[in-house]
């Protein structure tokens, strides 16, 4: 068999005949490994498929999608699984991927008794897995469910061929970063090793119709770990976020060949699993909102979201003042400090700011900047902002505040939740306006 030696950079799969201290594609250092390419690798993803005429091609109609039971998580699918699809759950470890899977191999598993459900569990031992799915339900029934502890791709894939014969299945890989195959060079979790697996699991679920979840660390940096070349093979993307600190945690599909991308699954951690949450509900209502919290409606995909942004802003002895933003874009909020400088003349230079969201949620949103500007401006002059009050605009480098879309959506989910007061575009016509909220009246 024929073998060629190459380097391959595991952060973004550059390929160089020779070793590179540095990647010339994602400037990361020492990321290089050498990997071998065999005839065989080669050959495995060559296949002898035919053109075919448009009108002879099957369609894979909503109605053949697999209902999860979990509404949150069928929303976010668009509707539910397709068979036959490659579906990766990316996230940081501890976040609750394998919780989420399992929940919902149990609820599968008890709707569709025919259905055989597969969990490799390269992480963990059966055992461990087990008194997972114990803490997770009562009645556990589990002849259909199937904890596998394989390592090795090939062996798996030819394993659950066989014992699923003609059933209809559902894999669950937890995680892809721990199976290898001897095809590959490069230890587990190595770009070279992840991609030969994920290729190997697509072979195996378009061939057999079996619906596969891949579980997928994220790095810190927010990529899945090393491949991110990982989601250009595999049909939808799910990133599972959240802040461990906090309950909550949200399920985005960033990629989804089959339905939106723009829903979000809302969830709370607990004792016994994650359960599914209302975004309404987060809201705490308070009758006079404290000194440096504003609040403002977010459009989470399709789903308004009201969230609390508070603000510190206290007298720096730091030669370059303190900027600590948690929860929203740091330079969003670098612009709106440096508008409120210069347009309100407000001394911020002198100043320490903190910026939090209430709940570790996190929004990109430039419809949150008036509430920003705001929570800033009450904590500066140390005086809470209007009883039931909520803020929406985004605020252009020349200080106006401009319009944001869907304002009616947001407007009644605010009004839902006993915000009654609104301050946008259409009540202010310029960020001065905000001054005699917050200004101590003389
Ligand atoms: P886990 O699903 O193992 O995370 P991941 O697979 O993403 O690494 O679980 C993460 C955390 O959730 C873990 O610290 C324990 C906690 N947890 C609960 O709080 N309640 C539960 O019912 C379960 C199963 C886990
Ligand atoms: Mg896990």
């Amino acid at each position: 068999m024929k073998t060629k030696k190459i380097y391959v950079c595991q952060n973004c799969g550059y390929e160089s005949p020779k070793w590179l201290g540095q990647c010339p594609q994602c400037h990361a250092w020492n990321s290089f490994q050498e990997a071998t390419v065999t005839a065989k690798t080669l050959k495995k993803t060559i296949t002898n498929s035919k053109p075919l005429p448009l009108s002879t091609v099957k369609e894979l109609g909503p109605t053949t999608s697999i209902k999860t039971n979990f509404t949150e998580f069928d929303r976010v699918l668009g509707g539910g699984i397709i068979p036959g699809s490659v579906i990766l759950l990316a996230g940081e470890p501890g976040i609750g991927k394998s919780t989420l899977l399992s929940q919902l191999a149990i609820a599968i598993a008890h709707q569709d008794k025919k259905r055989q459900i597969y969990y490799l569990c390269g992480e963990e031992s059966p055992q461990q897995v087990k008194l997972r799915f114990q803490r997770l339900t009562k009645n556990l029934a589990g002849e259909n469910l199937f904890l596998f502890p394989e390592l090795d791709v090939d062996a798996s894939i030819t394993t659950i061929q066989q014992t699923m014969g003609q059933n209809p299945s559902l894999v669950i890989v937890d995680s892809v970063q721990t199976m290898t195959s001897q095809d590959a060079s490069g230890g587990p979790g190595s770009l070279n090793q992840t991609r030969l697996v994920t290729n190997l699991w697509r072979q195996f679920a378009k061939e057999t119709a079996t619906p596969v979840f891949l579980v997928g660390h994220v790095t810190k940096g927010g990529l899945i770990a090393g491949p991110k070349t990982l989601e250009h093979m595999v049909d939808v993307v799910l990133s599972f976020n959240g802040d461990r600190q906090h309950q909550l945690r949200l399920l985005r599909a960033t990629k989804n060949r089959f339905g939106p991308t723009a829903e979000v699954g809302v969830w709370q951690m607990t004792d016994h699993g994650l359960e599914e949450v209302d975004p309404s509900q987060l809201w705490q209502q308070k009758r006079t909102a404290p000194i440096g919290a504003a609040a403002t409606v977010v459009l989470e995909g399709n789903r308004p979201l009201a969230l609390e942004i508070q603000a510190l802003v206290s007298q720096s002895f730091l030669p370059t003042p303190k900027r600590v933003i948690n929860g929203l874009d740091y330079n969003r909020a670098q612009i709106v400090l440096a508008v409120l400088q210069k347009y309100l003349r407000l001394p911020l230079y002198k100043y320490d700011v903190f910026v939090n969201v209430s709940g570790g949620l996190q929004t990109r949103e430039p419809a949150a900047d008036l509430a920003l500007a705001a929570s800033i401006l009450s904590s500066y002059y140390n005086r809470p902002l209007p009883t039931r009050s909520w803020f929406l605009g985004e605020i252009s480098l020349l200080g106006e505040i401009r319009p944001v879309g869907q304002s009616a959506r947001r407007q009644k989910q605010a009004q839902g939740l006993g915000l009654q007061n609104a301050y946008s575009w259409d009540n202010l016509s310029n960020l001065r306006q905000l001054i005699p909220l917050v200004r101590p009246q003389k």
